[in-house]
């Protein structure tokens, strides 16, 4: 099969494609014919050689989430079958022209989406509803804050927060990228690069926040919380030290804070599969109904993934980059 390989640490550049074996799948696997392969900014970290993937998952070729057809199922599989519409969180190896996923880790496509759209699903679905409804324990009538909002994880934390009852408010590096949030649902987007999004929330004050972020951003985060309120990151972009800013530890007494985060890709198989039922029980309903809008910034064969990737780092998109599998007949 073809594949889009790392060839070594460094730019987008060092994506190359190359002729690989079709991988078989184990007994609880499935083989995925890939239509269609999400990017995440964690593809591009890999790239770098600043996020190696687990060892149990395939070295060199990147992608996170695939939606396609199932190709083949492993000896133990009983709920896909040979024929199916699916879409599949992995651990890597999604661009490519087939993909290994868990059986437990795939979703059926939603009602009316194409492949592109439901390929832009798992990976984002997974963490949002993880961090922002398990860790952050978000419920109806809170108010949410979720930083970046135009990211993939964005777009998808505002509209599940406000399917799921809360007030959403987020941050942005634009006018237009806060329009945008605003488009999805958001109540209030704060450019942050004219705004400061304390300043300008702490007369509300916050219950849940994701964050991506970190840096100066946390003790400004922990200071809008309310009482009992949550700051979960799933990332620390503008670094994870306390570098020339403090936090004061006594307003996570004084309020009864959590702070908590996590990373998706190192959790087990076992965990994963949880995850996908409870998503498929409480997220797939809200996507089937229609309330839940894609947002595609763009989309490239497979052979342009380095083009792809160069975009991603630009931060100039809004919503989340497809890779379409040309090779796929
Ligand atoms: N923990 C997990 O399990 C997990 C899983 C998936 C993704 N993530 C993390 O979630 C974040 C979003 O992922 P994604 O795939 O949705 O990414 P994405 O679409 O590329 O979006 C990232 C956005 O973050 C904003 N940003 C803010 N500060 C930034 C900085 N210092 N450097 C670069 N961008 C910055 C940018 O928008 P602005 O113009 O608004 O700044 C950018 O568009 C990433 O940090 C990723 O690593 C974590």
């Amino acid at each position: 099969m073809k594949a889009i390989i790392i060839s070594q640490p460094g730019g987008p550049e060092v994506l190359r494609m190359e002729e690989r074996p079709t991988p078989q799948p184990a007994d609880n696997q499935v083989l995925i014919k890939v239509y269609a392969a999400g990017i995440n900014r964690p593809d591009v970290f890999q790239r770098k050689g600043n996020y190696p993937p687990p060892a149990w998952a395939p070295q060199d070729i990147p992608g996170l989430e695939v939606a396609g057809i199932i190709e083949q199922v492993g000896h133990q599989v009983t709920n896909w079958k040979k024929g199916d519409a699916v879409c599949a969180l992995l651990a890597g190896g999604g661009y490519a022209q087939y993909a290994i996923a868990q059986a437990g880790h795939c979703l059926p496509v939603p009602n009316g989406f194409d492949f592109v759209q439901a390929a832009s699903l798992p990976e984002t679905v997974f963490t949002v509803w993880h961090n922002a409804f398990q860790r952050g324990k978000l419920i109806e009538g809170e108010n949410f804050l979720v930083h970046g909002g135009t990211s993939g994880i964005g777009i998808t934390a505002i509209q599940l927060a406000k399917a799921f009852g809360a007030k959403v408010f987020t941050t942005a590096g634009s006018d237009e990228k806060c329009n945008a949030c605003l488009g999805l649902g958001a109540d209030i987007g704060i450019n942050y690069k004219t705004e400061d999004f304390e300043e300008n929330l702490k007369s509300e004050g916050v219950d849940a926040i994701l964050d991506m972020v970190g840096g100066d951003y946390i003790p400004k985060n922990i200071r809008l919380l309310r009482e009992d309120g949550r700051l979960v990151f799933i990332n620390t972009m503008k670094g994870s030290k306390l570098e020339g800013t403090e936090v004061d530890f006594g307003l996570i007494m004084k309020k009864r804070l959590t702070i908590t985060g996590s990373t998706l890709r190192n959790r087990s198989d076992e965990f994963k599969t949880e995850l996908a039922n409870e998503i498929l029980d409480n997220v797939w309903p809200v996507i089937n109904s229609g309330k839940f809008k894609t947002v595609i910034a763009a989309q490239f064969p497979m052979n342009e993934a380095s083009q792809a990737h160069a975009l991603m780092e630009t931060s100039d998109h809004i919503g989340k980059i497809i890779l379409v599998n040309e090779w796929a007949s």
